[in-house]
């Protein structure tokens, strides 16, 4: 059984979010994460889904304000052990849910090429021209909710 929980900025439970981000985006593309960027996260909601039976994080996002009633999706990360099962799915969901019971009512996000579909089946329409940022193309997707 999985849950999914609000990660608090700072805690075990975020760094733990760090190091998956970490392994499951920065990794494979040769990047770091660097210290100086936490600070900028603390006042970004944390979201991640825990595997019951260990009480391991297997997959986190996180959402960042933009203005009164836009948010934005970023670092959307499962496990690859857990890919596939819907961990992704249950997880937006509820980041969804919980930017709605924020206040805000836009959510946009820059998705790499090969997810598009993933987010499109979420209910996330494209929105605009492809683009390229640091050698990666991306496309803009934006969901009313
Ligand atoms: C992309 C990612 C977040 C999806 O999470 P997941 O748990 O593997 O996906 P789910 O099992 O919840 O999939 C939900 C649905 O989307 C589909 N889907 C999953 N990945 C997809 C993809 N890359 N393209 C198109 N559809 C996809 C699934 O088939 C499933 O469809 P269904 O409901 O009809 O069965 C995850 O695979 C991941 O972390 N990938 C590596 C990092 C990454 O690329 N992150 C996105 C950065 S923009």
């Amino acid at each position: 059984m999985k849950k999914m929980i609000d990660i608090e900025f700072g805690s075990h439970r975020y760094d733990e979010l760090v190091e998956l981000r970490y392994k499951v985006l920065l990794e494979p593309l040769g990047l770091k994460f660097l210290d100086s960027h936490r600070s900028q996260e603390a006042g970004y909601l944390h979201i991640g889904c825990i595997e019951n039976l260990d009480d391991k994080l297997v997959g986190g996002l996180m959402m960042v304000p933009l203005d009164d009633k836009t948010i934005r999706l970023m670092q959307v990360a499962v496990d690859g052990k857990y890919q596939g099962e819907g961990v992704g799915r249950k997880m937006i969901e509820y980041a969804l849910h919980r930017a709605h019971e924020a206040g805000y009512s836009v959510v946009i996000m820059h998705a790499m090429l090969n997810v598009i579909g993933f987010y499109e089946k979420l209910g996330f329409k494209q929105q605009g021209d492809i683009f390229e940022e640091g050698g990666v193309t991306f496309a803009k997707m934006v969901k009313k909710i």
